[in-house]
């Protein structure tokens, strides 16, 4: 197996993630719209797991990780609720819209500012990388069918321990 630096395997999930919000907004049908929907809780939650688990720890005292921290919490309030939602809801563009751009506010902060300053202490990527490849591979295996679960049975606890 080729191994993964954890820094690339976090961006390109961020990218996919962008690319599921982008898609989100071509969808009016309400089946689509909850299909994707819990494509992107799922993914999303397994990403926010991983990093909470194998990254975020290499650097627990950094204010930038308690901040992190903090925003994995409010992100997992908001897909909880767009979770639970039907597809037709009147605010549901709204709702997911406004998800996706805290998305897009942690991605930035996650790139701009921790990942340059874990290259900084040298951690040791390839070794983190595949822990989070692990992880998130154990994660999804648990899970069945990727998609069919919610939030809150994701790693989605009100607050990370
Ligand atoms: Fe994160
Ligand atoms: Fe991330």
């Amino acid at each position: 197996m080729t191994s993964t630096n954890a820094i690339d395997l976090l961006k390109k999930d961020h990218r996919d993630h962008v690319a599921m919000f982008e898609e989100f907004t071509k969808l009016k049908h309400p089946q689509e719209r909850v299909k994707l929907i819990n494509t992107i809780v799922t993914e999303l939650a397994v990403h926010a797991t991983a990093e909470e688990k194998h990254l975020y720890p290499v650097m627990a005292d950094d204010p930038k990780i308690i901040e992190a921290i903090e925003e994995h919490h409010a992100l997992k309030l908001i897909m909880a609720e767009v979770a639970d939602m039907k597809g037709d809801e009147p605010n549901i563009e709204g709702k997911v819209k406004v998800l996706g751009e805290m998305v897009e506010h942690h991605i930035k902060e996650e790139e701009q500012d921790l990942f340059p300053k874990l290259e900084r202490i040298q951690a040791n990527l390839i070794e983190i990388g595949k822990k989070i490849a692990d992880e998130k591979d154990r994660l999804k295996a648990g899970m069945g069918t990727v998609g069919n679960q919610k939030a809150d049975q994701l790693g989605g606890a009100p607050r990370p321990a």
